[in-house]
Parts: structure tokens; C-alpha cells; sequence
């Protein structure tokens, strides 16, 4: 029905080795990079942009997995597309006025376009984006406060995963903060398929199974 996918958040690399940081990430059989987008505005901490996503695609054909935490996301897309940005994927909280322009220009760009929500909005606050013909092909529950790696994973949130996999089957449902091998259970079983880490995998002694033990919990 949906496929496991495992994306190493890179916020926990070596920001000045990112190339080799990424190489490592896929020898260690990851299937994306989770490449964390802010702008010191949305969040309170400031990463990076479109000129590091276009440095690391001359590295890498990986799948880079964008998400952005950053108020005005119209802005990113244009710059992110030509960077070769795979994933496209804003917060809801920052697009309740133009949502269907985003989706719809994240398309032409040739991206995928996702959304996410913070641990306070509704699940019901993404429905909209999700029928009809300008409708996103990931969701991104946010298992923490978007921000800051190494925080605790939030179960509470499962609640707001398991309602949209009963609606939706064969959704890429996307969950991001805590994850790792003593929370990755709560958060498969509630139907995500898409699993964020970052201090889990890059803290590991032992990455590579660490992503094998985190994509086995995928029930695909
Ligand atoms: C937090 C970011 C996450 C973060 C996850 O705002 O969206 O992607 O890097 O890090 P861990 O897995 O350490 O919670
Ligand atoms: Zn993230």
C-alpha cells in the first residue's frame, strides 16, 4: 500500500562537510535526505537555503526532501526548483491564504509538494489540501516543535497519523522529531511510512542499522 522511506535529517550532519555527510547517509541505506529549511522567522533558528540545496545536488542525485519552516514559502519556490529540490513541502500555518498557488507552482517546478502542521494545529486543517485538483502528495506531522533537532518525540501526535491513514490509505504520511529505534513503533503502527531522524542515525554508533531497524517497523 505505501512504501517505507527513510530520510536522515541532515540538520544533524556535519553542515561543513555536507557532501560526504550525504554520501555516508545513502551508503548507510537511507532513501532520502531531509534537508531542514528555516529562516530564523517561522522558527526561531536560522539553516539554510537554496544555494546549499544547488551546492549538494552537484554532489548527489539523492532525493532531497525540503522542508520548509519558514514564513513566506512562495518565496522559496522559484529558487528551490532550480537548485533541484525534490521535495517541496511548507507548513500550513504559514500558506492559509495561498495554498493553492504554492501547490500548483511547486508542480511546474517539478517538485513534490508536501504539507506539514505544528504539534498545536488540527489534523482537519490539511483536508482541504488534500482533495480536489491542487492537492499535496505527502502530509508531515510534526512530532515536535519545528526548530531544533535531539527534542522528545511527542506520541500524542500518532492520534493526528492514524486519522489520516484511515482516510487516506495510500498517502506518504511523513512524521519528523524523536524518531528512533524506542519511538519508531508508536509511530508506524499509528500508519507513517515517511520517518524523519536526525540524532538518532548521525548519533549512532552504527547508522546504518539504525536505518535498518527503523525501516523494518514500516508496515508497507
Ligand atoms: C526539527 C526538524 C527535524 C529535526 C529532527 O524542526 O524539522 O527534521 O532535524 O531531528 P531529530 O530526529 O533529532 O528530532
Ligand atoms: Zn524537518
Amino acid at each position: 500500500m505505501v512504501k517505507a522511506i527513510i530520510a536522515p535529517s541532515m540538520l544533524s550532519s556535519d553542515f561543513a562537510n555536507l557532501a560526504s555527510e550525504a554520501e555516508r547517509m545513502l551508503n548507510c541505506g537511507a532513501d532520502w535526505l531531509h534537508m531542514d529549511i528555516m529562516d530564523g522567522h517561522f522558527v526561531p533558528n536560522l539553516t539554510l537555503g537554496a544555494p546549499i540545496i544547488e551546492s549538494l545536488r552537484k554532489h548527489t542525485k539523492a532525493y532531497l526532501d525540503c522542508h520548509l519552516m519558514v514564513t513566506n514559502p512562495l518565496d522559496y519556490v522559484e529558487p528551490l526548483g532550480k537548485a533541484g529540490a525534490s521535495g517541496f513541502t511548507f507548513h500550513v500555518e504559514a500558506s492559509r491564504d495561498n495554498w493553492q498557488e504554492l501547490v500548483q507552482k511547486i508542480k511546474s517546478k517539478g517538485m513534490k509538494p508536501g504539507v506539514s502542521l505544528k504539534p498545536g494545529t488540527p489534523i482537519e486543517e490539511v483536508y482541504p489540501l488534500l482533495d480536489g485538483e491542487n492537492s499535496v502528495e505527502l502530509v508531515l506531522v510534526m512530532t515536535v516543535e519545528p526548530g531544533f533537532g535531539g527534542q522528545k518525540f511527542m506520541p500524542e501526535m500518532m492520534d493526528k497519523v492514524r486519522t489520516l491513514r484511515k482516510k487516506y490509505p495510500s498517502l506518504d504520511i511523513e512524521v519528523d522529531g524523536g524518531l528512533g529505534p524506542s519511538t519508531i513503533e508508536a509511530a508506524t503502527s499509528a500508519g507513517a511510512n515517511c520517518i524523519v531522524a536526525g540524532s538518532s542515525v548521525f548519533g549512532a554508533p552504527d547508522p546504518a542499522q539504525v536505518i535498518t531497524l527503523l525501516r523494518g517497523s514500516v508496515e508497507e
